[in-house]
């Protein structure tokens, strides 16, 4: 983030320093020291990255030589210093370099004035030109795989999943609006590990086509609820019937994944809870949603303070759940406790905390775990009047929220154990979230593109995958791969050393790279996207998609999976 910040604040400098008429030795020194920090803290990202600081650091070099071309050079700079904000980096690097070296030819070369000027005008529009067709939305799009000759070919509507043993439940979830508030009914399930989930979706809504994706539950993907992808959206009065057993235990949830932003932002969600099979984890468990209702943060459906009575003694489970876009941070206030998963994933041998914060990305979630003192204890989300849910031995009292404390460092939390999935990776992949100015305005990119034709990662059935994101834009993205869940490996260089953290929403501070890896153990064609809603809207998805995969169905043209 830091390095993000000084890299455009010193181009920016730059620009002036070259403007000012006699520029002061020690404005350019300062700038000199600043850009070569730049460059060597980006050359760890890779040196694609450091292309701009050493592009500008050339600019200083010639700008040294050549004082009597200062006009022109300040002219580049801004050039470059635009096409930089305006283009995601994999565009900007070559064009702004190529941009930068006719400017210097030009420079040592006697041509005349008015060229330099002009062939910086036309390359800048060359860099533009190429990325502007490159954003724009095609208005229907198949996102299968084309049939290779040869290849069998199976299609997202046949991979159900293996046949089912488990006890049934069988439920209808009815999506209503009520003013402009959706709801599902019911807005929470509880199962147990092993259940086959017979879920009937039925939109009763009068004019919003919706489907149900099961956000963290490895359901196959003819269940995966994305429209366009594994299913037409359910049109008003029509249903759709989920069939799959429930393999993992833990806290996740369910939204539409049709027009996704306005839709799960107005309610069209619910809370799901999978139990062992042999019982409650807890005696107290109580599943709250992180939620902003019109511009009300509110905490389990509540923007104030909700009061739960609980004997003292009672073993207590708060399974906190982000559903929305932001990053929240919740932290406990009167008793000690241990952040027993994440992501619906138990966490190994967690260790006890006291006032640390646990943040969670938009569509992440975390399992508070402690055991009730006689005294009251109070689980808050951090910020000024926060939403809180105190657990009360009397049922009455309350207790203040403390200061906040340090995050909890996952990198470092619970014991290691060992994981079975190998380090023999045979797909490696890099994925660069950046932004940029596109056909219809701002965007949100993965590897220089937006939906739906950001580059696919390619998968076969029983590959070992490893993903490093890299975040070199100025906004923080929850990346939620679906179908699968991804085990943390490293952040921004430092390994994972404590329980292994297996996620299926990885938040990515700006500035900072992640690696995860995965098993590609369930065939089909899978959105890996970000979790903020409205970044996802504006082009921040992509996907995963097995080799041999096809869909009969179509993005556009009534399906809207953001
Ligand atoms: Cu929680 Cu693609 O979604
Ligand atoms: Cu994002």
């Amino acid at each position: 983030m830091i390095a993000l910040i000084a890299e455009f604040l010193t181009s920016l400098l730059l620009i002036v320093a070259l403007a000012l008429r006699r520029w002061r030795k020690w404005t350019v020194g300062a700038l000199l020291v600043l850009k070569v920090a730049v460059a060597v803290v980006m050359l760890t990202y890779g040196f694609e990255f450091a292309l701009r600081p050493l592009r500008d650091l050339a600019l200083l070099a010639v700008a040294f030589a050549f004082p009597q071309r200062q006009k022109l050079l300040v002219v580049a700079a801004a050039a470059a210093f635009v096409l930089d904000l305006l283009l995601p980096q994999a565009i900007p690097q070559w064009t702004a370099v190529a941009l930068f070296a006719v400017v210097g030819l030009l420079t040592v070369l006697p041509v005349r004035r008015w060229i330099a000027p002009v062939a910086l005008v036309v390359l800048a529009g060359l860099g533009v030109a190429v990325w502007i067709p490159a954003s724009a939305t095609p208005t229907t799009m198949n996102m299968g795989m084309p049939a290779m000759p040869g290849m069998a070919m199976r299609s997202v509507t046949q991979l159900t999943g293996s046949p089912t043993t488990g006890p049934v439940k069988k439920i209808t979830i009815t999506a209503v609006q009520n003013g402009d508030r959706y709801s599902f009914n019911p807005s929470e399930i509880h199962l147990r590990q092993g259940d086959v989930l017979d879920a009937t979706l039925v939109n009763r809504t009068p004019s919003t086509p919706v489907t149900i994706h099961w956000h963290g539950l490895d359901v196959p993907n003819a269940y995966d609820g994305v429209a366009g992808i594994t299913q037409d959206a359910v049109k008003p009065g029509g249903s759709f019937e989920y069939r799959f057993q429930v393999n993992q235990v833990g806290t996740y949830w369910y939204h539409s994944h049709e027009d996704t932003k306005d839709e799960v932002v107005r309610g069209m969600f619910g809370l799901l809870v999978v139990e062992p099979r042999t019982g409650p984890v807890a005696d107290v468990d109580q599943a709250l949603s992180i939620h902003t209702w019109g511009d009300k943060l509110s905490f389990g459906d509540n923007p104030g303070v909700q009061i739960r009575p609980v004997k003292a003694g009672s073993s207590v489970r708060v399974r906190v759940v982000n559903t929305d876009s932001e990053v929240d941070s919740v932290h406990v206030t009167g008793s000690p406790w241990q952040l027993a998963a994440v992501d619906g994933n138990d966490l190994h041998e967690p260790g006890e905390l006291t006032d640390q914060t646990v943040p969670i990305g938009g569509g992440g979630r975390a399992d508070i775990q402690l055991t009730m003192p006689n005294h009251p204890v109070r689980v808050s989300l951090v910020g000024e009047d926060s939403p809180a849910y105190v657990l009360s031995p009397d049922g009455r009292s309350t207790v203040d929220a403390s200061a906040p404390g340090p995050e909890v460092d996952l990198m470092h939390y619970g014991r290691p154990a060992p994981v079975s999935l190998g380090t023999n990776y045979n797909r490696d992949y890099t994925v660069d979230l950046d932004q940029g100015i596109g056909a219809s305005g701002f965007k949100w990119t993965m590897n220089g593109g937006v939906f739906p034709d950001a580059p696919m990662l390619m998968v076969s059935e029983g590959d070992t995958v490893r993903v490093t994101f890299r975040n070199l834009s100025l906004g923080e993205h929850p990346m939620h791969l679906h179908g699968h869940e991804v085990l943390v490996l490293s952040r921004d260089g430092v390994a994972s050393a404590g329980s292994p953290v297996w996620l299926d929403t990885v938040s990515v501070q700006p500035g900072e790279s992640v690696t995860v890896a995965f098993k590609a153990d369930n065939p089909g064609i899978w959105m890996d996207h970000c979790h903020n809603l409205g970044h996802a809207k504006i082009g921040m998805v992509m996907h995963l998609a097995y080799t041999d995969v096809t869909t009969p169905f179509v993005v556009g043209d009534g399906n809207n999976p953001e």
